[in-house]
């Protein structure tokens, strides 16, 4: 048992490609209002499987589409939705006949994602929720749920049996590790124990078996943090918020990955209005990678099986971006220690090649000092387009701005007064 307290998962090409993309997709994206949408509106099975089971027809799903989408966004991962807390599976199950083949779809959504996202380059991740809505053993609890309120819980729970619905988990789990080739991470949602038992956490999921069983199967595999053991998983993973450094647990930085959505919602929502912009999320992306994070950012398509156009915009601007930056992103990490940029600024750091990326999220005007770097640096340019950056200018502003700054070893660089036309300029630093 000892090997599986320790973080064996393959982490090097993740904190190399630190760009993925999230689905979230199921029975949910038809009311089209939220994933949680069953235990926000408290709706029962017969009304919830009624209604949309028999309609789940993604007659457009192509996911050719989706992963050229991602490619182009600049993303290097894909982490799926496989069955979310609607307990809805994606895949051709034989633990379940609550699955796409049984639906409209008539088909396995899954295999076809994994073999199109391979095509284009990118690792393969699935996501898997311990939370099940659906499944007969999985107990109700006053959390969580469509009938976490609802007076007939006891009634309901009559019979249940969590051991089995535990076993049911493994199974898939298996069916998953084991039917879809190397699959590169497995993220699981979510534990919620709570001091008093009425919760749900690793007794209720059997955690530990289920971390065996991953482990026997495929003992590389990036596993997330949320099956409530303090051991075992390899990645952090903070949720809809940017951390204010990096991450750490126990006193040392640990591999970590944001998620974050669009709007807020990580199912297709058609109606919310809270949605990022490119600049935002570009700026979202650069700050994860200089606190050594992964950004896993998330698309909830359509019932019809398409990423709506406000997603694709959004993709669409942060590959713009990308293709001339991304020498900023992938494969760096945070600056050399002690190096702190200065205010409106992010600086990321390719250590293998001694370049330093300063990422100016506020265009100054003319002058940029950064402590630290005198005599250090060999070069600079801006990033979009390779234009010299002059190092300790000569011209007379330059000469009293410096003469007005009191760094410590400070260098003082010399930019155009406009800022160059992208969403977040660049000036990469070659360090000598
Ligand atoms: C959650 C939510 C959820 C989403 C997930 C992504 O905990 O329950 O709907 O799938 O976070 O991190």
């Amino acid at each position: 048992m000892s090997d599986l307290r320790a973080a064996s998962g393959d982490t090097a090409w993740f904190v190399h490609d630190r760009f993925g993309l999230f689905i979230h997709w199921g029975l949910y994206s038809l009311p089209a209002r939220h994933e949680w949408v069953r235990h926000a509106e408290q709706i029962p099975t017969e009304e919830y499987d009624g209604k949309y089971f028999p309609r789940f027809d993604p007659d457009l799903y192509d996911p050719e589409v989706w992963a050229k989408a991602a490619a182009g966004a600049g993303m290097k991962y894909v982490v799926v939705t496989t069955k979310h807390h609607e307990g809805f599976c994606l895949w051709d199950s034989k633990l379940t006949d609550y699955k796409a083949t049984n639906t409209p779809a008539k088909r396995d959504l899954i295999r076809p994602l994994v073999d199109a996202f391979r095509r284009h380059g990118m690792r393969t991740g699935l996501y898997y929720s311990l939370i099940d809505w659906h499944h007969p053993d999985c107990v109700i609890d006053p959390h969580i749920g469509p009938y976490r309120a609802s007076p007939k819980r006891e009634e309901l729970n009559r019979g249940r049996d969590q051991k089995r619905y535990a076993a049911y988990m493994r199974g898939q789990v298996e069916e998953l590790l084991t039917g879809y080739g190397d699959i590169d991470v497995l993220w699981f949602d979510f534990s919620y124990p709570k001091p008093d038992g009425s919760g749900k956490g690793k007794d209720d999921w059997e955690s530990e078996q289920l971390l065996e069983t991953v482990r026997r199967l495929r003992p590389g595999i990036i596993l997330n943090d949320r099956l409530d053991l303090p051991h075992g998983w390899d990645i952090k993973t903070p949720e809809q918020y940017q951390p204010r450094e990096r991450v750490t647990f126990e006193g040392k930085p640990v591999v970590w990955e944001a998620c974050q959505t669009f709007s807020g919602s990580w199912g297709y929502h058609r109606d919310e209005s809270s949605w990022k912009s490119v600049d935002q999320l570009v700026r979202m992306l650069i700050d994860t990678v200089s606190k050594d994070g992964n950004l896993l950012l998330n698309v909830g398509p359509t019932g019809r099986g398409e990423f709506d156009q406000r997603a694709l915009a959004r993709l669409q601007g942060l590959g713009e971006w990308l293709r001339r930056h991304g020498r900023s992103i992938y494969g760096c990490g945070p600056a050399p220690d002690g190096l702190v940029a200065p205010g409106d600024c992010r600086y990321t750091y390719d250590a293998k090649n001694r370049r330093l990326y300063l990422h100016l999220f506020a265009w100054p005007y003319k002058h940029v000092h950064l402590d630290g770097l005198a005599g250090k640096v060999a070069y600079a340019q801006l990033l979009n387009d390779a234009s010299e950056v002059k190092l300790e200018g000569s011209d007379w502003t330059t000469q009293n701005a410096k003469e007005a700054s009191n760094g410590k070893d400070t260098l003082m660089l010399e930019l155009p007064t406009e800022q160059p036309p992208v969403t977040v300029p660049v000036i990469e630093l070659f360090l000598k």
